[in-house]
């Protein structure tokens, strides 16, 4: 079943490995919160404890074989301690079995509002890695409970973070009033005049 890691993010090179090394290595993250995962575990070669949520069935079947899947993460792992799993097959807009305030890396990649639905786990000071493939980005961005604290960059197949000039993204191309709840309902990402591949916002309460 860990064939389907191997189809999705290792042939395809869309592991993005390297990021959460670098994360890691800035931030002090020990615990992940990932909701609409897919099968995308690679968070766990770097952070000891992680949370994934799907409600896609592939998703629910490959995580069902847990042995197998903590195989593959004690495999690839960059730390001393046994690997903790979670996996919750359900919707994420769902409550979650998570204490709140409790996690020190929420993603949001590539499925949905997740800075919204997911933000209660996050702890205060802690961190949220997000794209705006689905707007998230830009709803964060408007959000005065986080706070951009880093540009995620990607070129020549490295990933690097940047601290420099933030207050030069998320201005509009084009001149709309942009609200959380627009960006929300319209589900998919406005230009903006400049870009990441993803950002860091630090949660400020
Ligand atoms: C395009 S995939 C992205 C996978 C992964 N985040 C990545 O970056 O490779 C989107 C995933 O989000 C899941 N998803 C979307 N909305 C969800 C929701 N409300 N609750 C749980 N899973 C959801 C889908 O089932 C799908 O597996």
């Amino acid at each position: 079943m860990t064939e389907l890691y191997k189809k999705w993010f290792i042939d395809r090179q869309f592991e993005r490995a390297e990021l959460f090394l670098k994360l890691t290595e800035k931030y002090k993250i020990n615990t992940v919160l990932y909701p609409g995962s897919f099968v995308h575990i690679t968070p766990s070669f770097y952070i000891p404890t992680a949370y994934y949520v799907d409600s896609d069935r592939k998703a629910k079947k490959f995580f069902a074989n847990k042995s197998e899947v903590v195989e593959l993460i004690n495999k690839r792992k960059n730390y001393e301690q046994e690997p903790e799993l979670h996996f919750f097959g359900q919707d994420y807009f769902k409550p979650l079995d998570i204490k709140e305030r409790s996690i020190d890396l929420l993603i949001s990649q590539y499925a949905g509002p997740i800075s919204q639905a997911c933000k209660r786990y996050l702890k205060k000071g802690g961190n949220l890695l997000v794209n705006n493939s689905h707007a998230d980005a830009g709803i964060a961005a408007l959000d005065s409970d986080y706070k951009l604290v880093g540009a995620v960059k990607f070129s020549n197949r490295k990933y690097t973070i940047s601290e420099d000039n933030l207050d030069e993204y998320f201005y509009p191309k084009k001149d709309k009033e942009l609200s959380i709840k627009y960006l929300s309902e319209l589900g998919k990402g406005v230009g903006y005049t400049k870009t990441a591949s993803s950002y860091i916002f630090e949660k400020c309460c």
